[in-house]
């Protein structure tokens, strides 16, 4: 199997949305989604199977921190080393764009997130209480 990672395209957005859907508590909507390709400072890449989207990630600039907005694999992809390649993806553009700190929320039972941003040298500073929808708090983690 190919696996490519690309610059986003609005073409990708149906498959990121049903992504989103399925994985993701509070889903951004499509229109969210096209807005954010449109914004200043957005680094948002996709992961290509052949031709499936498979992944993706965004983050936000501002000054010299990223704001990770969104970070998924496709459900029948995940635990298979994926992940860790589209965060390798994530740092080497937040390198290129000198980005000294990178941040996050991520619910406190998602364990399978948390560990992959403590793979990558993340910690929590903070936590924001019932943050989302189902209650759970959120943690703030952070690599600096
Ligand atoms: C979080 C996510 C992007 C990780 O991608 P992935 O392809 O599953 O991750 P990888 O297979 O590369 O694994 C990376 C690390 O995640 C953790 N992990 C992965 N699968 C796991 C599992 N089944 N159980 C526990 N931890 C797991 C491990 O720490 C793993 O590191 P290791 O392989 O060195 O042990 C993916 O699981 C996902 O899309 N989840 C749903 C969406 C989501 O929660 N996004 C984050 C919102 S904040």
């Amino acid at each position: 199997m190919e696996i490519n990672i690309v610059n986003v395209q609005e073409n990708y957005i149906d498959d990121i949305f049903n992504i989103e859907q399925s994985e993701i508590i509070v889903p951004w909507s499509k229109e969210s989604l096209l807005g954010l390709i449109r914004q200043q400072f957005i680094i948002f890449r996709v992961m290509l199977k052949d031709d499936e989207v498979i992944g993706y990630y965004s983050f936000q600039k501002i000054c010299d921190e990223g704001y990770i907005n969104n970070i998924a694999i496709k459900r029948e992809y995940q635990s298979q080393g994926l992940g860790t390649k589209l965060f390798e993806d994530l740092i080497e553009r937040a390198e290129k764009f000198e980005v000294k700190a990178l941040t996050l929320e991520v619910g406190k039972n998602n364990n399978k997130a948390i560990g992959l941003y403590e793979k990558f040298g993340f910690k929590v500073e903070g936590v924001r209480k019932n943050y989302y929808k189902n209650s759970e708090d959120a943690l703030i983690m952070w690599k600096r």
